[in-house]
């Protein structure tokens, strides 16, 4: 069930920073805070597409960078908010594949597999041309997502495995005609079990670089993760950064 908050309402807001601790972690933040920095530059403003509690936004605005975020949930926003330091963070709610910021920035970026929370390849399309209008020339869009799974799925099996362990069950199922994928939770407290279920709609890297085509931007960097580890055939995930041309 979804409410105006999408799939990120109350109940999951509540518990958002805590089920997703790890990459709160200063190893998973501080690669990518120094990443996004050295994009935005001296001068330059951030815009987050999907900024959920400020993970990110927060330690970048700290490092003097002026952040700007939009967010479909207003849940997540108000635990933002509640953070030291929240109020720096200008946030627009509403959707980022069409929201309007005003003015240009040095770089957009759409971080931890959320561009897939989009499930049609026009969403994804609009995501690209919405990044590329809020970009001055030479700025850039940065995506972290991951490289679809499929390489673990077997002809006629649609799950893949995520997360088992005791108490805590997380399995994937892929859709291979359309592309539409969706992750499942289940957690079990006390004997009670509590089950959530998300869409998203998997990408490939060279998708993506044809929709930033589209949108009038091309590749300049793709990377394996945030400290430059170079993307292979085995990359589980990628960084991608495209550039808005100077001229
Ligand atoms: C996985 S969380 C990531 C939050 C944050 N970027 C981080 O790294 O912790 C995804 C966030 O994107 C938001 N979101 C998903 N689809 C969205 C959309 N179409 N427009 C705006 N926000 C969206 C969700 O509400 C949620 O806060």
């Amino acid at each position: 069930m979804t409410d105006e908050d999408g799939y990120f309402g109350e109940a999951v807001a509540a518990r958002y920073d805590e089920s997703s601790a790890e990459m709160f972690a200063a190893e998973a933040v501080d690669p990518v805070v120094g990443f996004l920095a050295e994009l935005a530059g001296d001068s330059g403003r951030a815009l987050e597409f999907g900024v959920g509690t400020g993970r990110i936004a927060l330690p970048l605005a700290r490092r003097g960078v002026e952040v700007h975020g939009i967010e479909l949930s207003r849940a997540m926003v108000r635990r933002l908010r509640d953070k030291p330091g929240g109020d720096a963070i200008g946030v627009s709610v509403g959707d980022f594949a069409t929201a309007k910021v005003d003015g240009d920035f040095s770089v957009a970026y759409l971080v931890y597999n959320t561009i897939m929370n989009l499930t049609s390849q026009d969403a994804q399309v609009d995501c690209f041309r919405n990044a590329a209008n809020h970009l001055g020339p030479g700025g850039c869009f940065v995506v972290e997502v991951a490289v679809p799974d499929l390489r673990r799925l077997p002809p006629g099996q649609n799950a893949v495995p995520f997360r088992v362990e005791e108490g805590r069950l997380g399995f994937d199922l892929y859709d291979v005609a359309t592309q539409s994928m969706s992750s499942h939770h289940v957690r079990v407290v006390d004997g009670d079990a509590t089950y959530l279920s998300v869409p998203f709609r998997y990408v490939w890297p060279a998708e993506l670089d044809l929709m930033a085509r589209l949108a009038g931007l091309r590749l300049r960097e793709r990377w394996d993760g945030w400290s430059r580890e170079p993307f292979t055939s085995e990359s589980r995930q990628h960084v991608s950064v495209w550039e808005k041309p100077a001229d």
